[in-house]
């Protein structure tokens, strides 16, 4: 298995002296909902960061006393710098996104503005990838349910638990085949599986069988992986007809953006047997998830923990303060969005 460290080395490389004291004061660093308590404590301790309250009333008179004057922002993927905060923020000049995706951010406007904005790319691609295999092999050979008939006292009893699906040799479809994409593909690989895949632009040098549209490659796949990018261009990607192309036979794994995937059609597609299973670890929106789907035998749920391991979660806090202080040094990012 390789681990890609480019990021990682780089942010090694860039790692520079915290300013302290009245530089630090000077650019105004405003931490945006929870992020990861490495990232809070050094924010708080070394930087001084202001942090914008989550009660509404409280962050209006926050904002109306401290708004001008904030130049840098740190988020994260689920709690971002959206459309109104942004508006309110007219000094800012710089936002540090704990996380790769940064759907919760209005990048729009950000670009409009010229603010850049920085992700955390490649060191959770490992993690995030072994979720996804987790979730695939759960989904087709049912390992919770099957723990779940154990705890029971089902199998003690004289029941026995139901046949699965063949996880190994089978066709998957990779929905987005960017970094994350491509380390679920290569894992799929040591199982024996074939690669199709839709991706915005076509990737030759891959050598994975690629398809123009959701619905074909939903109709030539057993399994349905996710991981394409949130944000508006990729909402409800898959709907029903994708899921009905899929089959009744066909699973689909999600561990990129619960927004990709309809979640209205996806719990249709789950209750009337359109689909035979789903392994999901993002929702649509989060931390609810579907009543309907608590019930399903069919469906794993785990709680958007992708990259939720504590030596990921140092790589990317660690990612993120170099980021901060790269743009504290020289006003640039070390892992800006491209
Ligand atoms: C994090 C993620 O859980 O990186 C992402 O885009 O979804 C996860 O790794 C999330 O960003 C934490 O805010």
């Amino acid at each position: 298995m390789t681990t890609d460290t480019s990021a990682a080395s780089a942010a090694a490389a860039a790692a520079a002296p915290a300013p302290t004291g009245t530089a630090a004061t000077a650019q105004r660093i405003l931490r945006v909902g929870p992020v990861n308590p490495q990232v809070a404590r050094t924010l708080d301790e070394e930087f001084d960061a202001l942090v914008l309250p989550s009660d509404p009333a409280e962050r209006a008179a926050f904002l109306a006393e401290q708004a001008g004057g904030i130049r840098i922002a740190v988020c994260s993927g689920r709690v971002g710098v959206d459309t109104e905060l942004m508006r309110s923020l007219p000094d800012l000049e710089a936002i540090i996104n704990f996380g790769v995706g940064y759907d919760a951010t209005d990048v729009a406007q950000a670009a409009e503005r010229g603010i850049p904005l920085s992700n955390t790319p490649d060191v959770l691609n490992d993690c995030v990838a072994d979720t996804a295999l987790a979730l695939y092999l759960d989904t087709l050979r049912q390992v919770s349910a099957a723990d779940r008939f154990v705890r029971a006292g089902r199998w003690a009893a004289g029941e026995g638990f139901p046949l699965t699906a063949r996880a190994s040799g089978r066709t998957v479809g990779i929905l987005g085949l960017g970094r994350i994409g491509t380390a679920i593909a290569q894992r799929l690989g040591a199982f024996g599986c074939r690669i199709h895949y839709h991706n915005r632009s076509e990737r030759p040098e891959s050598g994975y069988t690629y398809h123009r549209t959701v619905r074909e490659l939903a109709e030539a796949v057993d399994v349905l992986v996710v991981a394409a990018s949130g944000g508006p261009d990729s909402v409800g990607i898959v709907g029903a007809a994708e899921l009905a192309a899929l089959g009744p036979q066909g699973h689909l794994v999600n561990i990129a953006r619960g927004t990709v995937v309809d979640e209205d059609a996806l719990v249709a597609a789950l209750t009337e047997g359109t689909i035979a299973g789903a392994g999901l670890d993002v929702y649509e929106r989060e931390p609810q998830v579907p009543e309907a789907l608590f019930g399903l035998e069919n469906v794993v749920l785990l709680p958007h923990v992708g990259s939720g391991t504590r030596e990921t979660r140092a790589d990317m806090a660690e990612l993120v303060l170099s980021n901060l202080r790269r743009y504290l040094a020289d006003g640039t990012l070390l892992t800006p969005i491209s």
